[in-house]
């Protein structure tokens, strides 16, 4: 198995993508450090590791809390002596119209997303360099590549911001033998996506696939990325998107192409 004995910290691993990483991991050998504000969820996943035959410890975390990171690293440390591999994951969705966007819901938004992936993985960071190996993935999103929707503009400052923090981390960990690097998820179908106003009927139509992603789409990315093997691979970022990225503005004029000719 191909990472037999390590230890992985996933945060947001109680629901969506990050679950579905936590246990892709876990068949490939891993021990789990599940890092959540929502304990329900993180103790399933917990669970579902444990039965796929490794070890899990969850952890009621608020990845904006720079002190709450510091004490999940520590007893991650504690409980398993080393940390492999971090997934900065856990996030939220909130956004509004530029003028009425209260000032609160971006500053929630960009310190979870941003200063979320910025804690864990300079307190990850310290753990690695000791033992001069890692492997850092941040999870951005296709609105970082292609611009938000409109409504989006704290999540979409908050993962492009991701994509810089991964860039400057890669030149800065080379020389520890850590790896840093961004998947970009398309429209990917979670509680997440389901809990906004968005018509999701109409994503399907943005991919040139013709389906959302699932979380085991996601999932099998992080695998590569966390792979020893991938250790020449980093400072890049993988839109994980059914091609939406290549399509961009023509999708919709392309599916519409498409069924008027069937
Ligand atoms: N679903 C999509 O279409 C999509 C697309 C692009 C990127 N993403 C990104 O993927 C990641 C996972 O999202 P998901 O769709 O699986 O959502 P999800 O809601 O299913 O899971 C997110 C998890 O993060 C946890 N979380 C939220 N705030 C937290 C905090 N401050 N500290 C610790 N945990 C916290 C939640 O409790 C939840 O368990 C997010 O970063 C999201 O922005 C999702």
């Amino acid at each position: 198995m191909e990472l037999q004995g390590q230890v992985a910290i996933i945060t947001g691993a109680g629901s969506g993508i990050g679950r579905a990483i936590a246990l892709r991991y876990a068949q490939a050998g891993a021990n789990i450090a599940i890092a959540d504000l929502n304990d329900t969820g993180a103790n399933e996943t917990a669970e579902q590791v444990r039965k796929i035959g490794t070890s899990a410890l969850t952890s009621v975390t608020d990845v904006a809390d720079y002190d709450q990171v510091a004490a999940l690293m520590a007893e991650v440390v504690k409980t398993f002596g080393r940390i492999d591999i971090l997934v900065s994951n856990a996030g939220i969705a909130g956004g509004g119209h530029l003028v009425d966007l209260p000032r609160e819901t971006f500053e929630r938004v960009v310190k979870v997303h941003l200063f979320g992936a910025f804690y864990t993985s300079q307190l990850a960071a310290r753990e690695m360099v000791k033992r001069k190996y890692g492997r850092i993935i941040l999870m951005s999103s296709i609105t970082a590549l292609q611009g938000p929707i409109g409504t989006n503009i704290p999540y979409g400052a908050a993962k492009t911001g991701i994509l810089g923090l991964m860039r400057g981390m890669t030149l800065d960990l080379a020389e520890h033998n850590i790896t840093v690097n961004a998947i970009a998820p398309g429209p990917t179908d979670t509680p997440l996506l389901r809990s906004g106003s968005a018509d999701l009927s109409v994503r399907s139509h943005h991919v040139p696939m013709g389906r959302m992603g699932n979380v085991a789409d996601i999932a099998n990315a992080a695998w590569f990325f966390a792979l020893p093997a991938s250790g020449y691979v980093t400072g890049t970022v993988l839109p994980v998107d059914g091609g939406a990225i290549a399509g961009g503005c023509y999708m919709v004029e392309y599916h519409r192409n498409r069924s008027q000719a069937k």
